[in-house]
């Protein structure tokens, strides 16, 4: 079955290839050697870590029915390790020495250890969300009549601006690849319109640019992550760059899985309109276990200790329904994205709770999450939390279809200050937490939770502009990274951030 559908794609490919001129050829190869770059950097940890006994074990892999991915393995396994290139074996050591864990993004809201550590936390964050709610209700009601207000902060140009700035990308493959520098950027390459925009729109206190944020759903459209264009198309991107397999659309998210699951070697659950709610796969927990992102000795798997009960999975699962339709209501595109992005939340409980969740470059389309240890509960929580990984999935995503670094050996010497855990930590860290924080200050303002969006968003601005002071002193970024990052500078400064 498979067979016969590759080779009927590999001879589409060909006919594309045949009327390609030469600039499609050359996007297709730089595609091609995008995506396989991030292939060696993070999957090749999957292929070599994955010993004999592992491989007999994941059942999913339908090694009976899919011989063309059971010899892909073979080919890979560490038995025939002398095929790997050298930069792998360089590469492997490097990893087992604790880089690996490296490529984690973990959120980082650790477990409250102690009841009477989180009461007083809890506490503060409930004051941080009750205070701004009611002050804005105060100030959506004196908004109807006060002039005097939209002058002050001039916000009708404001939202006008912000509307013109909507992102909107090419339709066609090879326009919307050799654009996307250029269509993640707000301000475009000109200087002048963002020295402008800055004059005559200062700066505003957090919490006044919150409140005014949360009035209008224009700025729901300015951050590329939150646009479903770009996660469609940088999917069907990554589907042509690993597999020649150019699709017109249909079902093209279980025929991008079905293909990532022969390079990542992690069998992710996949429904085309859903995302999947995972409690009981083994061989996803396999391969979470196997990827880094959720460490399980085989001892506490077995007792079943990582499994939530059925009464907790349908508490979970109405938490969740109600988070999606929050985000659907803040945001109806990336409720979509989301939709097309991920393939499953993992709800599994840690063996050692360090954190509350996460996703891992190694395996894409995949949320990890334990809400066990959440500090708050709330459906807010749980939908920052879906919002907060989707962030990190879009980047993961982007890096593998159009490159971000230049040399990722550059990272670990470059650290920058994170907004999120509030120290300094390697540049791609900081970089991933700012646009994490960047991304759920925008929902979470739109979504009524100005608490939350306050939580990281008072050190981002700082956090950006040590990003940017690096890239420019040391040149981290490659150019599609660099647009990233211009992009994000953007957006707070179209949001007026402080
Ligand atoms: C209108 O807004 C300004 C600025 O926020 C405020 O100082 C003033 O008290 C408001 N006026 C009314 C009538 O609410
Ligand atoms: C997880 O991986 C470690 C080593 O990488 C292994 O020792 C352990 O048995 C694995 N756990 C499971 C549940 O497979
Ligand atoms: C999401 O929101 C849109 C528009 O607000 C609505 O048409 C659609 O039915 C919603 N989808 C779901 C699954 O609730
Ligand atoms: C850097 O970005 C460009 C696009 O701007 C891309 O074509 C190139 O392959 C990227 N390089 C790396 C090393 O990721
Ligand atoms: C490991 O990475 C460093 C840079 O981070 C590099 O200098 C070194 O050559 C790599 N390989 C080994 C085996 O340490």
């Amino acid at each position: 079955m498979r067979g016969s559908k590759h080779s009927h794609a590999v001879v589409l490919f060909c006919i594309t290839l045949a009327f390609a001129d030469s600039s499609n050829q050359n996007f297709i190869q730089n595609l091609q050697r995008n995506v396989g770059e991030y292939g060696t950097s993070h999957f090749s940890w999957n292929i070599q870590n994955l010993d004999h006994a592992n491989y007999q074990s994941l059942r999913a892999i339908e090694d009976d029915n899919d011989r063309e991915f059971r010899a892909f393995l073979l080919n890979h396994s560490p038995k025939v390790k002398n095929l790997l290139a050298r930069e792998h074996v360089t590469m492997e050591r490097n990893i087992t020495n604790g880089e690996h864990e490296d490529k984690t993004h973990k959120t980082h809201q650790r477990k409250l250890r102690k009841r009477d550590a989180a009461l007083p936390q809890r506490m503060a964050i409930l004051i941080a969300k009750a205070q701004p709610r009611k002050i804005i209700r105060s100030l959506q009601k004196r908004e109807a009549d006060n002039t005097t207000q939209m002058m002050i902060y001039n916000i009708d140009p404001w939202f006008s601006i912000a509307d013109l700035m909507s992102l909107r990308f090419p339709k066609k493959y090879d326009d919307y690849f050799n654009s996307w520098s250029q269509s993640i950027v707000l301000f475009g390459n000109s200087e002048i319109h963002r020295e402008e925009f800055k004059h005559n729109f200062n700066r505003l206190p957090l919490q006044i640019m919150l409140e005014l944020l949360s009035l209008t759903d224009k700025f729901q459209h300015i951050f590329w992550p939150f646009n479903f264009d770009q996660a469609f198309m940088n999917q069907r991107l990554a589907l042509l760059g690993m597999s020649g397999l150019s699709i017109n659309g249909h079902k093209q998210k279980e025929r991008f899985y079905a293909e990532l699951e022969k390079h990542q070697t992690i069998k992710v659950p996949v429904e085309e309109e859903r995302v999947v709610l995972s409690f009981d796969h083994p061989d996803l927990v396999e391969g979470l276990n196997r990827s880094g992102l959720l460490e399980m000795s085989k001892e506490y798997v077995e007792a079943g200790n990582h499994l939530y009960t059925l009464k907790e999975q349908e508490h979970i699962t109405s938490k969740v329904q109600a988070a999606m339709d929050l985000i659907n209501s803040t945001n109806p595109e990336l409720y979509r994205a989301i939709h097309q992005v991920i393939g499953c939340i993992a709800f599994y409980k840690a063996e050692q709770p360090e954190s509350v969740g996460g996703t891992i470059s190694s395996a894409l389309g995949v949320i990890w999450q334990d809400p066990s240890v959440y500090p708050d509960h709330s459906v807010a929580n749980y939908a920052e939390q879906i919002v907060h990984e989707f962030i990190h999935s879009s980047l993961f995503l982007a890096d593998m279809v159009h490159g971000t670094y230049i040399d990722r050996s550059l990272l670990t010497k470059s650290k920058v200050y994170s907004p999120v855990r509030k120290e300094l930590r390697d540049f791609d860290k900081t970089f991933h937490a700012s646009y994490v924080t960047t991304g759920v200050t925008i929902f979470q303002s739109r979504a009524g939770n100005v608490g939350d969006a306050q939580t990281y968003a008072g050190t981002l601005r700082a956090a950006v502009d040590g990003l940017i002071a690096i890239q420019n002193k040391a040149g981290v970024l490659n150019a599609s990274g660099a647009a990233m990052l211009q992009a994000m500078d953007d957006v707070l400064t179209l949001i007026r951030m402080e």
